[in-house]
């Protein structure tokens, strides 16, 4: 039988056992921060990857060009406002967010960011940042059947973060029972996640364990199996097409 999958460029890093590089600097007084890129670009503060934060760890006040969204791993982060984001939030912010964060006890999180990051002077903009923040927490939220499955696939749950329900794109939960497995599908932009509880195989045999980050590239085509059964976050950038 032909392979009809396409895995190639694919990156997967283990938050858990990953080795940590000092991040860059924004100029903006940053203090405590490790990062572990999985898709570095070039714009400060810009891609995908891991961020450390040691206890008293702090962002000064910046302003994001695009989108700001992670995952807390572990630890727990205070936003401008006061919100502790705590372990299991999935939070998403609207671009162009102005807030500052402090972490007391030291953090992990994934980090989706799509434009660069500028450190500014000034105030907080809490109001408008409150207003572009969600969040949810994976352990706490209700699961609903995935939307735009085809009807021949497994029943798979999902909890919308900021994602469109047609396509996929966007930030979401994934929740595979055991032994479910998604229809064959291609990413016309990139899909990367974090898997937070249980393990999922890819058809090249791959198996990602808990705490794994995996990128693929645009053009990836592959179809997701669970036999233990799992939940990721993922954040799909631009429409999948199922295959099958
Ligand atoms: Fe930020
Ligand atoms: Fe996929």
């Amino acid at each position: 039988m032909s392979r009809d999958w396409n895995l190639d460029g694919r990156v997967v890093v283990n938050w858990k056992t990953c080795e940590w590089r000092p991040y860059p600097a924004l100029d903006g007084g940053e203090t405590g921060l490790m990062w572990r890129p999985v898709r570095a670009t070039p714009g400060p503060g810009d891609g995908t990857y891991l961020l450390k934060v040691a206890p008293g760890g702090r962002a000064k006040l910046h302003v994001h060009g695009g989108r700001e969204e992670f995952v807390v791993l572990e630890g727990e982060l205070v936003d401008g406002d006061g919100e502790v984001l705590a372990e299991g939030d999935v939070v998403s912010y609207e671009p162009g967010t102005r807030h500052r964060t402090t972490c007391p006890r030291g953090c992990t999180l994934m980090v989706w960011i799509e434009s660069p990051i500028a450190a500014v002077e000034g105030d907080d903009e809490i109001e408008a940042m409150r207003a572009g923040r969600r969040i949810v927490n994976w352990k706490t939220a209700d699961y609903e059947r995935y939307p735009s499955l085809p009807e021949t696939a497994d029943p798979i749950d999902w909890r919308n973060v900021r994602a469109n329900p047609e396509t996929g794109e966007g930030l979401s939960l994934i929740s595979f029972p055991p032994g479910a497995g998604s229809a064959l599908h291609e990413h016309t932009g990139w899909e990367e996640f974090v898997v937070l509880k249980g393990t999922l195989t890819d058809p090249d045999g791959a198996t990602y364990e808990t705490g794994d980050v995996v990128s693929l590239p645009p053009g990836s085509i592959h179809a997701s199996r669970s036999e233990t059964g799992c939940v990721t976050a993922v954040v799909i950038e631009k429409p999948l097409r199922t295959l099958a």
